[in-house]
């Protein structure tokens, strides 16, 4: 097996009470790791299984694209997470929040928004589109991510029932309400943004967004 499952940023029971452990456990372990070994042996013996991640989200479609994004977006989702609820972002995040949301509680509206209106499975997320140098709130169905588009991924939550189920049964909203207020990792947004903005950071981010632009999938 080529792919190996990346260790969380973060102790099981970390995210309680917003994210209780059985949560986390069956999300990570289940979900998370499932696609990961469906992708390794959907690759199997093909020349893909020896690129990045990312090259095989940004080069397949179908089957292996679905995989692909899905164990890209699930490692992604937990650096986004914060055990500590953090203080909003200063500087160019700061001020980007302002005045692409009037602040943070803007931003929360609009993501709650976005997040809540999501038909079905997919993820929300929080991108920076480097052409206008503007924050966006954007919501993808099923596995699709922002990778290999005009915009940069800075957060993203995860709306697929199995992210909040067992917690929150189908309450979405409340769920959303958790990561909005006590959940987001800012420090992780702030550098991904830094990095967005200065290409020779790239190398340092847990998982990169590719150069800006290719193509742009719904
Ligand atoms: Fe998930």
């Amino acid at each position: 097996m080529k792919f190996s499952l990346p260790p969380l940023p973060f102790t099981m029971d970390a995210l309680e009470p917003h994210l209780s452990r059985e949560q986390i456990y069956y999300h990570y372990e289940h979900h998370h790791r499932g696609y990961l070994e469906k992708l390794d042996a959907a690759l199997k013996g093909s020349d893909k299984r020896d690129l990045p991640l990312e090259e095989i989200v940004c080069t397949t479609q179908g089957k292996v694209y679905n995989l692909a994004a899905q164990v890209w977006n699930h490692e992604f989702l937990w650096h986004g997470l914060s055990p500590q609820k953090l203080e909003p972002p200063t500087g160019k995040l700061g001020d980007l929040l302002q005045s692409c949301f009037g602040g943070k509680d803007g931003f929360n509206d609009r993501f709650e928004h976005v997040a809540e209106e999501r038909f079905g499975s997919g993820w929300a997320w929080l991108v920076y589109d480097p052409h206008v140098d503007r924050l966006e709130i954007t919501s993808t169905d099923d596995a699709k991510n922002p990778l290999g588009t005009d915009v940069f991924p800075l957060l993203t939550l995860d709306v697929w029932e199995h992210a909040y189920y067992l917690d929150y049964k189908d309450d979405r909203k409340t769920y959303i309400g958790k990561f909005l207020e006590h959940l987001i990792n800012w420090d992780f947004a702030n550098s991904n943004l830094a990095k967005c903005t200065n290409p020779a950071q790239r190398s340092a981010t847990p998982v990169q967004p590719r150069d800006p632009p290719r193509q742009t999938r719904g």
